[in-house]
């Protein structure tokens, strides 16, 4: 049961992070490598672009537009906010000049993080931990051992319910952040 969630979970959960990691820095590098920096610079547009395209999946979720099945406008929202959040990390690149779009780009990953913990881990872990309590009851445990017997595993999912509870406040953080590097941008090249 454990290895099945390590290997169903767990490992997703880390290879897709990962890729997002290992593709940003191998990026950096080779944007570097060939003078190519200014390309990094506008890619902070597209990676805009998909992460907005991304909340039709809220839009829906919400109500507020009745188009579109939900199953696969969650699927597009997780690809659009994981392509675009890898567009904005290449775009941040390595240069440390302004703590503003800095601000945004930690809060920009904490929500992507969040929305993974809560796709890969929370639900089957919950699932897991039901089972495990369901399984100690009828090997004739008592609650209390029952609950001793699944401690770490309940603080566990308790940490992954907090990370998951976080994706939307993050997100207006996220949103305002980035929204006043964007106007500043904006403002600089005189497009507003
Ligand atoms: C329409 C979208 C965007 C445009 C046009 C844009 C444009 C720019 C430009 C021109 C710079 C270079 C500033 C400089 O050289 O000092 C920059 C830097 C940066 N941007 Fe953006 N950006 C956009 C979206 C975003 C978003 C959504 C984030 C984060 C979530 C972000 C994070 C950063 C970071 C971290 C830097 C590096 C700042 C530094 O040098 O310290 N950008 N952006």
């Amino acid at each position: 049961m454990t290895t099945s969630l390590w290997r169903q979970h767990v490992l997703p959960f880390s290879i897709i992070l990962g890729l997002l990691a290992t593709i940003t820095l191998l990026s950096d590098y080779f944007l570097h490598l060939l003078n190519l920096v200014w390309v990094g610079r506008y890619l902070g547009i597209p990676g805009t672009i998909l992460i907005i395209g991304s909340l039709v999946y809220s839009l829906r979720k919400r109500k507020y537009i009745s188009l579109g099945n939900p199953k696969s406008l969650l699927t597009l929202h997780e690809f659009m906010a994981w392509l675009g959040s890898l567009f904005v990390l290449i775009h941040a690149g390595i240069h440390f000049n302004a703590i503003l779009p800095w601000l945004a780009t930690v809060a920009m990953s904490v929500n992507v993080v969040s929305g993974m913990v809560g796709k890969f881990l929370l639900d089957p872990s919950r699932r897991h931990l039901q089972e495990q309590r369901q399984d100690y009851l009828q090997r004739g445990l008592q609650q209390p051992e029952v609950e001793q017997a699944v401690f770490w595993d309940a603080v566990a999912l308790d940490a992954m319910t907090k990370w998951r509870k976080i994706h939307i406040p993050i997100f207006i953080v996220f949103a305002v952040l980035a929204l006043g590097h964007i106007i500043s941008i904006f403002l600089f090249w005189g497009w507003v």
